[in-house]
């Protein structure tokens, strides 16, 4: 196949899911550019150096001056770059703000005047929060955020689609929580999370066990993100996108049978009713189907098998080590 849009800038591309995407792209024979400041080590891109189609940017995207020339060659931008999760936004406000959403706006801004074709922004699903659990999420349901995490990516949704619609093809997705492995890994995830602590104590506690959440594989970003470089622009052009599958709207309990089941049949599952974290939230997955044709690659105990493989092979220097949290 001839690729179109061949130039793509991603903004975290040295992330849980922006390392993924980066060798997904240069596999399919893409150039790839990737700003982003490490903030969890240099070790996802290691790999890379001295790939002919590889460029990197150690920096920070709110200095667009450091890199905005690198616009001009690319027809795509791909932003995934943020303050992730709600702990990490919590410590920094401030930086979640001037992060999360000015940059986003200002990398929009820029990108358009140099004449970037396609932006795609990463949401969250997490911007439906706490919703009544008879009903399904689909992309026009009212979002109900309980987080300045999912706040701050839903301040910059609307903000782009307001002020760049007639200037870029805004494509956004609002992704379920992802899960295995990947070259910079995180254990704070919840699916990633209980099969570590299943692995190193044969027991897990789960917060809220009625709670549903929408749950993928890391891999899948990558594959839609060059279905929507490759796809006319009608189909993408203002569009936001749930990401994910209507098979996998998981509650948490079911997480920990599913690990019970398949992979440690002496599992002490401790039941906590009450979780902080207020999130609840089933979503349809009809229209990235419907309109993209997108279905997942990869099921949950897939990628399960994967992570207990990898600690079985004591893949990680140190697991309590900060750089696999946000
Ligand atoms: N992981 C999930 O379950 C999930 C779910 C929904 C949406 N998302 C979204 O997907 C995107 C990627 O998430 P992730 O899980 O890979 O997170 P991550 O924290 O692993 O990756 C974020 C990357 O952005 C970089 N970064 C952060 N601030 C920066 C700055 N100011 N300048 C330059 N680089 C900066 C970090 O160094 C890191 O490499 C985020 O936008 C996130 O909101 C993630």
């Amino acid at each position: 196949m001839d690729l179109k849009n061949n130039n793509v800038l991603i903004t975290g591309g040295a992330g849980y899911i922006g390392s993924w995407v980066t060798r997904y792209l240069l596999e399919k024979g893409y150039k790839v550019m990737v700003v982003d400041k490490l903030s969890f080590g240099s070790e996802s891109l290691k790999g890379l150096l001295g790939n002919s189609k590889f460029q990197f940017k150690n920096c920070d995207i709110r200095n667009i001056e450091l890199y905005k020339h690198h616009l001009k060659n690319n027809q795509s931008v791909i932003h995934l770059a943020a303050i992730v999760g709600e702990k990490a936004c919590k410590k920094n406000k401030e930086e979640t703000n001037s992060v999360n959403f000015l940059a986003t706006l200002k990398l929009a801004e820029v990108s358009a005047h140099y004449g970037v074709k396609n932006f795609i922004f990463m949401s969250t699903a997490s911007s439906y929060g706490v919703q009544d659990i008879n009903q399904v999420a689909d992309e026009n349901t009212v979002l109900k955020p309980v987080s300045l995490y999912a706040i701050s990516k839903i301040n910059s949704e609307k903000e782009l689609l307001n002020k760049f619609s007639d200037k870029l093809n805004i494509t956004i997705f609002r992704p379920s929580t992802v899960h295995g492995i990947s070259a910079r890994m995180r254990f704070d995830l919840i699916v990633n999370h209980l099969v570590l602590d299943a692995f190193k104590k044969n027991e897990i506690t789960i917060l809220g066990p009625k709670m549903w959440r929408p749950l993928m594989w890391v891999g899948e970003p990558s594959r839609i993100f060059h279905n929507v470089l490759q796809s006319e622009e009608s189909k993408i052009k203002s569009q936001v996108f749930n990401l994910g599958t209507n098979d996998e709207n998981f509650q948490k309990i079911e997480i920990a049978r599913l690990i019970k089941e398949n992979f440690v049949s002496n599992l002490k599952i401790n039941v906590v009713d009450k979780d902080p974290d207020l999130r609840s939230y089933r979503v349809n997955f009809d229209k990235i189907y419907n309109i993209l044709n997108y279905q997942p690659s990869k099921k949950i105990v897939e990628a399960m098998e994967e992570i207990f493989f990898s600690l079985k092979k004591n893949l990680y220097s140190d697991l309590n080590s900060q750089k696999y949290r946000n």
